[in-house]
Order: structure tokens, then C-alpha cells, then sequence
């Protein structure tokens, strides 16, 4: 049934998805009564356990998910290490062998899965659906690159007679595995194929408030079947995290957060008795240019969507559109016009597009954004809360700034977008690469030389052009590699692209007489 169903994507715009909600309403009461009311049990998690209750309404319980303790933490990572002795050294054919499986558990329950990140999260249907759908995708992806690269074994030039050179990448060993809330199914699974295709044994930790999805994609592992030990995991927030990837004995670490705890692994990293990998996504603040040769309407949705989309909760979002003063009241009026189309509620519903803030945190963020904007720039849109609903639901805001400021260089991670008029696209672009960040950014322009300056230019990893279903957002295993550039990813290669899997991996040069 489910693999009936059409696909989603996060760029599907006019699809008729009512299959999909047909099913998602069958399937809700009995996640409800079933997955929700599941006791939870880790043999690496054995402190106290903590209710976890849902951003859309707090009378929803998730579960109550136990803490690991350091005792916990050091012997998932003894685990692994015993795992790491077979899969260190298992064949490509047993690591292809792995995924295929583990795709098809995925695929089986990928409504299942969506549906925690739903509860969890406050993600959209078609956001949750999505992203369960990218997740699976990654388990063709990544398999295929390993398959086509022949395992990342490669013969070398022969130097001497009857010697054959071989270049092998080869595992590292045990890798901690870090993963933030908003993306808690694809980017943990991406990060776990990512290092267990690369051969090594892993520690995995959710992010302490997705400890269900965390526990499920757990499950999923265990159908797949991997020898004992191989995959672990453990429970809890930043201390655990901080037990976990300043262990000695991991020897690598794969995370998605914030730049502030991301940079903090690198500083933890240099004391660690040699240098150790650390793939690390930290988050975006992804401009939208929009130039006099635009097609203002596609503008105004790509950027809408990209802002709004999952509550501006993505490292991808728009938080900042800079756009020619000669268009900019009119792109107002028509971003203004496009968010009022917007549903906003609660994200069970079908025709919601964007529910919940996460967290108490991220409502005072946009307090305080919103009150900054009324006192130094103007609100065009938004900015309030919604009536008769907890105060984590918001309407998202348009705010337009004369200048520079925190707004318009800090990852804001809300549905806030800031608006700036500029003379060129050479001034915008002047300013949106004035960030920390380099991840996503995006062009509104039927002009070719605007087109070839903006790539030129443009200092990100991910580039996009007049996409109507998002500015600078939604990217896809095997299409858009999510590659972070300056402070917000460590090599410049990303997720979801053919550079992913060797970072997971150590070359070695074999020389045989
Ligand atoms: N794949 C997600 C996006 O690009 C993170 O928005």
C-alpha cells in the first residue's frame, strides 16, 4: 500500500497528495494509541527516564525516554569497538548486502517514521512524509556511490615489475554519531549510512528531544540485522553528548547542530591523543536575491516556502531577502499576499503548512526578533501569536531593515525573514556573504549574466535558481549534495552528494611484490 502512494518531496508544488492523507488518517489514531504509548528500553540508557511531551500540544505524551549515564556512555562506546573488529572488515558485498535491507525495513516504515518526526517535531504532514521519503532515498544513494566507486578501491600506477598499488579507503574505526531535532530522521540516518557504509561501528545520539525517532530508526537497524555491537545508541542531552565525543577510544565524529556546540567538538577534538575526523554540518544563514529581472510571483512563494517551510526551522531556511530597491514594495506586497494564503496550526491537520516553534527558546528568539524589527525597521507581515492556541504557535513575520544588524547576519532558525532593499545585485551579494555561514543561497533572475555573477559569487555550498517550491531549500539525496562551506561545514563536502562517504574513511596504499 504504502509504496503505492505518490512520492513527497519537498518540492512537489501541485501534486494531488490526498492519497497520502487519506492514509495518513488511517494511520494516526493507531500511532497514537500504539507508538506513542510504547515503553522504551536501551541497554545503554539506564539513568532516570524524563517525560517528553509534543510541541503541538503539551497534553500529548511522547513517552518517558531514560538518560544515559557516563557509566552508559562508555560501554555503548566498548560495544562498538567489539562490533568495529567485524565490521571493520566486512566486504563491500556484505556492506551493500546491509543497505539494501535497511532501505527496504525503511521503506516498509516510512509512514511510521514520518509520523514521529510529525509528533515530535511539529513538522507539516508533507514535511514529515518528505523527509522519511529523502531518508529512504539516501539508502539508494549512498549504496550506489559506494557500488560505482568499487568500494573506494582503485588501482595505482605500477612502478615496478610484477608490484601491483592498490589505493583502499578504509574504515577509522567507531564513530559518534550526533544528530540535531529538526531533520531527526534523515539527517541521523544520512550520518549513520554515511559511517556505516564507510565500515565503521557507530554511537549513535539523538537529539534529547527525539529520543522516539531516535529509538525507532534503532529499531529499523536491529530488522536490518548487523552483527552485535556494531550500531549503538545512547540518551540525552548536551553532557551526554559531550561524554560521548570527547571519549578516547572513538575515532570519529559525525554531527549536525548548532556552529556554537559544533565548534566546540573541534576544540575538544585537538586534545584527543591524535587528529581524529569530524564531519560537522553548524547551520545557515541562507540569503535570496532577488533582482529588477525577476518573476516577482515565483520569488515571493520560493522565498515564502523557504522561510516559512517547517517554521523556518531548517540550517537551509531564507532568513534574508536582499532585492533591488526597484522592486522591493512590490515584492512586499506579493510575499504579504502569498503568506496569508499560508495555513498555520496545528500540523495533524491536512492543509496546515506550518505548525509549532519547537521550544520555549525559539519563541523568546522571536519575541524579541519581532520587537527589534518594530523598533528599528518596519513588519510588514506576522510577528503575533496565534489566538486561543499555546504560545508556540506564531504567525510567521515579513520584516524589512534599512541596515545590517543580528537580523540580518545570525542563523535566527524561526519563521522571521528579513527584508533588504539594495541598489545591485553586487551590493546584496556584498552583504549576504558577510556571514559566519556558507550553506544554501538562492537567485530570482531571467537575466544570465545576473545568473552567472550570483554563481560566481555567491559564497555557499548550495546554489539555487527561480525555484518557486523553495528560495534556498530542498535539497535531495543524490540531486543536491548539502555542502556547508565557511563556518557552517568542515570540508566543504556535504550530505547527500559523491564526496559524502569518503570522509568516512581513511586512505591506505597497498604495495604487494
Ligand atoms: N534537505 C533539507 C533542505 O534542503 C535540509 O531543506
Amino acid at each position: 500500500m504504502i509504496q503505492s502512494l505518490p512520492r513527497v518531496t519537498y518540492s512537489n508544488i501541485g501534486v494531488d497528495f490526498s492519497p497520502v492523507h487519506d492514509f495518513l488518517d488511517t494511520l494516526m489514531p493507531d500511532f497514537e494509541a500504539t507508538t506513542l504509548a510504547q515503553t522504551w528500553g536501551t541497554p545503554f540508557a539506564t539513568g532516570p527516564a524524563r517525560q517528553v511531551r509534543s510541541p503541538i500540544d503539551p497534553s500529548i505524551s511522547l513517552g518517558r525516554f531514560p538518560d544515559s549515564t557516563a557509566e552508559d556512555v562508555k560501554a555503548a562506546v566498548a560495544s562498538a569497538r567489539a562490533g568495529a573488529k567485524i565490521w571493520n572488515v566486512s566486504s563491500l558485498e556484505e556492506r551493500l548486502a546491509f543497505a539494501t535491507r535497511w532501505k527496504d525495513v525503511l521503506a516498509d516504515g516510512k509512514y511510521r517514521l514520518g509520523l514521529a518526526a510529525l509528533y515530535e517535531v511539529g513538522k507539516s504532514r508533507l514535511e514529515a512524509i518528505g523527509e522519511a521519503e529523502e531518508a529512504v532515498d539516501m539508502l539508494d544513494y549512498y549504496p550506489s556511490e559506494l557500488r560505482k566507486n568499487n568500494g573506494y578501491v582503485r588501482a595505482m600506477n605500477q612502478l615496478v615489475e610484477h608490484e601491483t598499488a592498490t589505493s583502499v579507503l578504509r574504515p577509522y574505526g567507531v564513530f559518534a554519531v550526533v544528530a540535531p531535532f529538526n531533520f531527526s530522521l534523515a539527517l541521523s540516518i544520512g550520518m549513520i549510512a554515511g559511517a556505516l557504509l564507510g565500515g565503521n561501528a557507530v554511537v549513535f545520539k539523538p537529539s534529547p528531544d527525539c529520543q522516539l525517532t531516535g529509538l525507532l530508526i534503532a529499531e529499523t537497524l536491529r530488522k536490518a540485522g548487523l552483527p552485535e555491537g556494531v550500531f549503538n545508541i545512547v540518551l540525552g542531552g548536551a553532557e551526554v553528548g559531550h561524554t560521548l565525543t570527547t571519549d578516547k577510544s572513538i575515532d570519529g565524529v559525525a554531527f549536525t547542530g548548532s556552529h556554537k556546540t559544533g565548534m566546540g567538538i573541534f576544540r575538544h577534538m585537538a586534545v584527543q591523543p591524535w587528529i581524529k575526523p569530524v564531519v560537522a554540518e553548524m547551520g545557515g544563514k541562507n540569503p535570496a536575491y532577488v533582482t529588477v529581472n525577476a518573476d516577482l510571483d515565483r520569488a515571493a512563494q520560493g522565498v515564502m516556502r523557504s522561510a516559512f517551510g517547517l517554521q523556518g526551522q531548517k540550517c537551509s531556511a531564507c532568513s534574508v531577502v536582499y532585492v533591488d530597491n526597484a522592486v522591493k514594495d512590490e515584492f512586499i506586497k506579493r510575499c504579504v499576499a502569498f503568506a496569508q494564503t499560508l495555513s498555520i496550526g496545528d500540523p495533524r491537520q491536512r492543509s496546515t503548512f506550518m505548525g509549532p516553534l519547537y521550544g520555549p527558546a525559539t519563541v523568546e528568539r522571536f519575541d524579541a526578533s519581532v520587537a527589534q524589527a518594530r523598533a528599528e525597521g518596519k513588519v510588514h507581515f506576522g510577528g503575533s501569536h496565534l489566538d486561543g492556541k499555546p504560545e508556540n504557535y506564531v504567525m510567521p513575520a515579513i520584516v524589512e531593515m534599512s541596515g545590517p544588524s543580528n537580523l540580518t547576519r545570525d542563523e535566527l532558525f524561526m519563521p522571521f525573514v528579513v527584508v533588504r532593499g539594495v541598489d545591485d545585485l553586487e551590493a546584496g551579494l556584498a552583504e549576504g556573504n558577510d556571514v559566519t555561514y556558507g550553506l544554501s543561497a538562492g537567485i530570482f533572475t531571467r537575466d544570465e549574466e545576473e545568473l552567472r555573477y550570483f554563481l560566481e559569487n555567491a559564497q555557499a555550498g548550495v546554489l539555487y535558481a527561480n525555484r518557486a517550491s523553495g528560495a534556498t531549500t530542498g535539497a535531495w539525496p543524490g540531486a543536491q549534495p548539502f555542502c556547508g562551506w565557511k563556518g557552517t561545514g568542515v570540508s566543504g563536502k556535504g550530505g547527500l552528494g559523491a564526496y559524502f562517504l569518503p570522509q568516512f574513511m581513511r586512505e591506505q596504499s597497498h604495495t604487494i611484490m
